[in-house]
């Protein structure tokens, strides 16, 4: 096939995917991908919220499962010292999860304690961190 052809290809392909009935799929799939690199790669939520191994790595095998902080304020500020589980963001309302990711605090205005960032994301991409969390049981 000539380049041209298999840009062609290329194209017809990725139309297939947006016309009705896929267009779900496809926006799901996007979703997911992006609140996962939010959650690895940006937000970085697996810092806190992910338990480590001796050697302080962070445990592969359980990812958003809930951990220790373990060290103090550096500025004697409200602290916290256990990072809840996210993993399928067990006893949460996703609404208020997302209300957290885009104000910083819970629907009641009650604040999470440092060092749980106060986070000001876009609502698509909270609602990305939630569909992704929501997705690992
Ligand atoms: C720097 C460490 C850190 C990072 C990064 C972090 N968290 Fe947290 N998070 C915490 C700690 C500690 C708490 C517990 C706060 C408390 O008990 O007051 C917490 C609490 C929460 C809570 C419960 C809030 C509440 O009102 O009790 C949610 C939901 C949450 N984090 C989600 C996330 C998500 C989603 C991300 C990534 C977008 C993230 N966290 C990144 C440390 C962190």
């Amino acid at each position: 096939m000539s380049k041209i052809g298999i840009a062609v290809a290329g194209f017809l392909l990725a139309s297939l995917m947006l016309l009705p009935g896929n267009a779900d799929a496809a926006q799901e799939g996007t979703e997911l991908e992006q609140g996962r690199y939010l959650v690895h790669q940006v937000a970085r939520c697996i810092e806190c919220h992910s338990p480590r191994n001796a050697r302080g790595e962070i445990d592969r095998s359980r990812l958003l499962m809930g951990a220790p902080i373990p060290f103090e304020s550096p500025f004697g500020t409200p602290w916290a010292f256990q990072a809840p589980a996210l993993a399928g963001l067990p006893g949460w309302d996703s609404k208020e999860v997302v209300h957290i990711l885009t104000t910083g605090r819970r629907l009641s205005g009650h604040q999470p304690r440092a060092p749980m960032p106060q986070y000001r994301l876009r609502s698509a991409d909270a609602e990305a961190v939630v569909t992704y969390l929501a997705s690992l049981r």
